[in-house]
């Protein structure tokens, strides 16, 4: 129990650091999760350090600038920066040697077979026994990076315990502790969290990482380390569940001379159903949604069973960009030769991520069947160009409008929906695929353009 806790003698060294208001956290991993999690710390008026090996990252975020594009974010980190309660080094060691609790939130990315890279877990856990065994005190250390089950326990714990002589749960406490934020939304997600999930096995582990959520009003779950870790893949295979479910009845209310928007609207009524996430598209993307499905089902055959559900989410995810081309072909015919637009190339708007971006297949299907492309993002084409330097870019979504035979909009930025008469007029042959539902259909017609939206049934006809 929580106040028997804090009548132990290790408790009450954590609770009267926790009464003087400032705790050191250091956060190994200065990316999109590591520096949410950090400024929230800070703006908590935590002393935050944050460790990243890659030294550009390091002087960027000690100049209170973000590495990546998350405006409300990075106003709080210069904040931060400036009171003081944030720094960023490159000495892991000796940020986490100095801290009260060290968060581990490095990147997992997807290995071509689907497993995670681990790699970068097991680098940051080295560095932080390290810095276990040069301590007396009795450190707090957060597994934030998303591992598949049984990780933290497999892996992290026992190079934790073996490279700093001390044993989890006794010399140092040990937590899981899944984030759940969203990019472009990234400290509001962290500040406002749906649910803080503490994965413990031990009863002061839990108690240490929930007394520093304390100021953090959501509701707290409580679980063992591996649950932790599997509540993540949950969440998340079934948010993408969900939009893949919303592509495939929106492609057969295509089919049927259907518009899916009232479809699925109606059907997110259901409170067993539920209104979010339900937008048909090219497709789910970004650094979570498809790694995490994939990693989920290498680790459930490693197990022997067969994720049937999985299987098929990725299938349909795959050919959904696909949609987009064929929609566009009934109504301009063979591609080859013909001038497209590509608007968006980030995963979604707002961002300048292109990691699983719809984009990348999308492109290249094109032009596998001859379409001359000419894109545009707002913010994500210096990153597009490095996975894609031989296509055209144009400088405005309007010039990339101009003089072409079909239009694709592949992701959600709100600018797009200001495109109107000027734009759409100056296309060669006016048909827009709008493949996020996100233009004013009235609006892009009125401009004399052709409007079809992905999953509208009345392009069908
Ligand atoms: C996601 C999860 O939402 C978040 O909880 C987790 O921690 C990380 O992964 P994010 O990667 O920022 O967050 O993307 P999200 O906003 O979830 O969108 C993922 C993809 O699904 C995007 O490509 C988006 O365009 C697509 N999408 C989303 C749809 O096609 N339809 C929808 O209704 C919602």
């Amino acid at each position: 129990m929580v106040s028997g806790m804090a009548q132990t003698a290790r408790g009450r060294v954590i609770d009267s650091l926790a009464v003087q208001g400032t705790m050191k956290i250091c956060i190994v991993g200065a990316g999109y999760v590591g520096l949410a999690t950090g400024v929230m710390f800070a703006k908590l008026g935590n002393e935050v350090t944050c460790a990243d090996i890659d030294e550009s990252r390091v002087r960027s975020v000690s100049s209170g600038m973000l590495p990546f594009h998350e405006p409300a974010l990075e106003k709080e980190l210069a904040k931060a920066v400036k009171s003081g309660n944030i720094k960023a080094t490159v000495k892991t060691v000796d940020a986490a040697k100095g801290s009260h609790a060290v968060f581990i939130c490095v990147q997992t990315p997807s290995l071509p077979s689907g497993k995670i890279d681990i790699r970068p877990v097991k680098t940051a856990s080295r560095a932080v026994a390290r810095a276990i065994r040069g301590s007396d005190d009795h450190k707090l250390i957060v597994m934030k990076s998303t591992v598949v089950p049984t990780t933290t326990d497999a892996v992290v714990r026992p190079l934790l315990e073996r490279l700093s002589g001390k044993l989890a749960g006794r010399d140092f406490s040990l937590c899981m502790n899944p984030e759940f934020l969203q990019e472009g939304s990234a400290l509001n997600d962290s500040m406002k969290p749906s649910r803080i999930v503490i994965g413990a096995d031990d009863k002061r582990s839990g108690y240490e990482l929930a007394r520093l959520y304390r100021q953090v009003k959501a509701p707290i779950v409580r679980t063992d380390i591996r649950s932790a870790e599997m509540i993540k893949y949950a969440s998340n295979v079934f948010l993408a569940t969900k939009i893949t479910y919303a592509n495939e009845i929106a492609n057969i209310c295509a089919r049927l001379g259907i518009d899916s928007e009232p479809v699925l609207a109606a059907a997110g009524m259901d409170p067993r159903i539920g209104s979010l996430f339900l937008k048909p598209g090219l497709g789910f993307g970004g650094s979570c949604l498809p790694k995490d499905v994939k990693a989920l089902r290498d680790g459930a055959l490693r197990e022997g069973y067969k994720p049937r559900l999985l299987t098929a989410l990725l299938a349909t995810n795959d050919s959904q960009p696909n949609e987009a081309i064929r929609m566009l072909e009934k109504s301009i015919g063979d591609l080859r030769g013909k001038k497209i637009a590509v608007l968006g190339l980030a995963f979604k708007g707002g961002v300048d991520d292109i990691r699983e971006t719809r984009a990348l297949p999308l492109v290249t299907s094109l032009l596998a069947k001859g379409a001359l492309v000419t894109a545009f993002d707002p913010m994500a084409m210096p990153n597009f160009i490095r996975i894609m330097p031989t296509i055209r870019y144009a400088e405005s979504a309007g010039d990339c409008l101009k003089g072409s035979d079909g239009c694709i909009v592949q992701a959600d930025w709100p600018e797009f929906k200001r495109l109107g008469k000027k734009e759409f007029s100056s296309m060669r042959r006016p048909v827009v695929v709008d493949g996020r539902r996100c233009l004013d259909p009235r609006k892009v017609r009125a401009s004399g353009a052709t409007y079809l939206g992905i999953g509208y049934g009345l392009a069908e006809r």
